[in-house]
């Protein structure tokens, strides 16, 4: 299919990063919630992203048991060759599980992840991979809990192919992300917004060391249970402020954390999605920052 193109140069919504060689707009798209809803509104939705100038999306084949990345073939295959796919390994599809997933932690499964991907999503090399190593992680079974080094060992086997461009990881600490450093790390996803700040040490880590800091849940999650970004009174105060929403002001707060920062904030919303790419305008001026630091 063919993408209206409506400029010649795209917006680059927040500017540019880089990430696993590429240079992408920090703004970008988290699929996950995708796994809800039907399908004509989710390929609408994917396709309207691209357009507005995402070239940077979060996926996982376990997300909706392989809905999302058959929403994202359906809606954007053949690929732009600008846009850059980012899935997940480490858990797949297990309908029964807590989640719908299980851990799948052994070299072999990584790599079959990694070729379910490529299967489902129509690729013959995934450009990035996170990978949630659980070896420490309470509950894991024995058999799941892997040295972490075979494990790097596979994914840097996996990069050497070619069946992906580069890996980040996900859910790790600073000890984690300093054992994994001479393997090459590309980008990591933890979850960090105004909310949840407890990764903190590891943002600073890949500020140090120049790598992609992506994180997760930057508005706080749709989780009911979860605190919301947009429920906080310093950000509702900001947003009134400065004329922006709740939710771009607490984006802005997480690009605002360094260059090498990329969002991928989620949504059903095209309303949402446009007010989020926007969040690259927003411009926090001390006094406001200071007011979001308390
Ligand atoms: N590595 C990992 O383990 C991991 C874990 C979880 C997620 N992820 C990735 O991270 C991405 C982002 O996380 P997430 O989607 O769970 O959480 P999120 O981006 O923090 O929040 C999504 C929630 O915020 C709402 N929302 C989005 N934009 C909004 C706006 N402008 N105004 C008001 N509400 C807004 C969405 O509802 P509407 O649909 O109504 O807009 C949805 O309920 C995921 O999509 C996924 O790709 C990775």
């Amino acid at each position: 299919m063919t993408l209206r193109n409506t400029t010649n140069t795209r917006p680059n919504p927040g500017g540019l990063a880089s990430l696993a060689g590429r240079s992408v707009a920090r703004i970008g798209y988290g699929a996950m919630q995708l796994e809800h809803g039907d399908d004509e509104p989710a390929i609408a939705l994917l396709r309207q992203a691209v357009e507005l100038g995402v070239d940077h999306i979060d996926t996982a084949e376990f997300y909706g048991a392989g809905r999302v990345n058959a929403r994202l073939r359906a809606a954007l295959h053949p690929y732009p060759e600008h846009v850059v796919l980012v899935s997940k390994i480490g858990a797949t599809t297990d309908p029964g599980g807590p989640y719908g997933l299980r851990p799948a932690q052994q070299p072999a499964e990584l790599r079959a992840e990694v070729e379910t991907n490529l299967r489902t999503l129509g690729l013959e090399r995934l450009d990035v991979v996170n990978f949630y190593p659980m070896y420490r992680t309470p509950g894991v079974p024995a058999d799941q809990r892997i040295d972490f080094d075979d494990q790097l060992a596979e994914l840097v086997a996996l990069r050497d192919a070619g069946l992906i461009g580069g890996f980040g990881l996900s859910h790790v600490d600073v000890d984690q992300l300093q054992h994994a450093l001479p393997a090459g790390v590309a980008c990591v996803q933890n979850a960090y917004s105004l909310v949840d700040r407890s990764s903190e040490p590891v943002l600073e880590l890949c500020r140090e060391q120049g790598i992609a800091w992506v994180p997760y849940f930057p508005l706080g999650s749709a989780s009911p249970e979860l605190p919301k970004v947009a429920d906080r009174p310093a950000v509702r105060e900001a947003a009134a402020r400065l004329g922006a929403t709740p939710s771009q002001v607490g984006l802005a707060w997480v690009l605002a954390r360094g260059p090498q920062t990329l969002l991928i904030p989620g949504t059903r919303s095209t309303d949402h999605l446009q007010e989020n790419l926007d969040a690259g305008d927003v411009v926090l001026d001390d006094e406001v920052m200071a007011a979001l630091e308390e």
